[in-house]
């Protein structure tokens, strides 16, 4: 049995019709709509990489189902930027080298403006290390990505 859902994906709406119960908002981004800047890491919800955010709160996008969300609001890595105008995390994190491969990039970019809007960590550097423990670095950038959100939300 099929089921119809609407999105708004980066601020446009988008409808689904939907043959499996079962698809992810993470698979239905890259495979449907071929936003591929939301990675596919575990895809068990443990390594942050699917970072996304839905109506503001940042969420594992590879646990969510579909389904579930007909009606969301959806922000991923490839709705910050307006034009050449990076959004100010992403700036941030160019300018304090908060990544080396960049896989788990967009995650921690998502993951860092969803914790900025929560305002759970303010200025701490150990509050922000353990809000955004959820999102793992292989490269270990740690030190800039805490640098950059820090300067971001100076
Ligand atoms: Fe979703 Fe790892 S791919 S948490
Ligand atoms: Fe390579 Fe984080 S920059 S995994």
């Amino acid at each position: 049995m099929n089921h119809s859902i609407s999105l708004t994906v980066n601020g446009a709406r988008r409808d689904f019709v939907l043959d499996d119960p079962r698809v992810t908002l993470l698979d239905l981004l890259r495979e449907r709509l071929h936003l591929t800047g939301t990675k596919k890491g575990c895809d068990r919800g443990q390594c942050g990489a699917c970072t996304i955010l839905v109506d503001g709160k940042r969420i594992n996008s590879c646990l969510a189902l579909a389904i579930s969300h007909d009606g969301a609001d959806i922000l991923t890595i490839e709705g910050l930027a307006r034009g050449d105008r990076l959004h100010p995390v992403q700036a941030a994190f160019i300018a304090h080298d908060g990544f080396q491969c960049g896989f788990c990039t967009p995650g921690q970019i998502m993951s860092a403006i969803g914790m900025m809007q929560e305002a759970q960590a303010g200025n701490d550097p150990e509050r922000i290390r353990e809000c955004m423990s959820g999102n793992l670095c292989r490269c270990g950038a740690y030190a800039g990505i805490v640098d950059a959100v820090l300067e971001a939300q100076a």
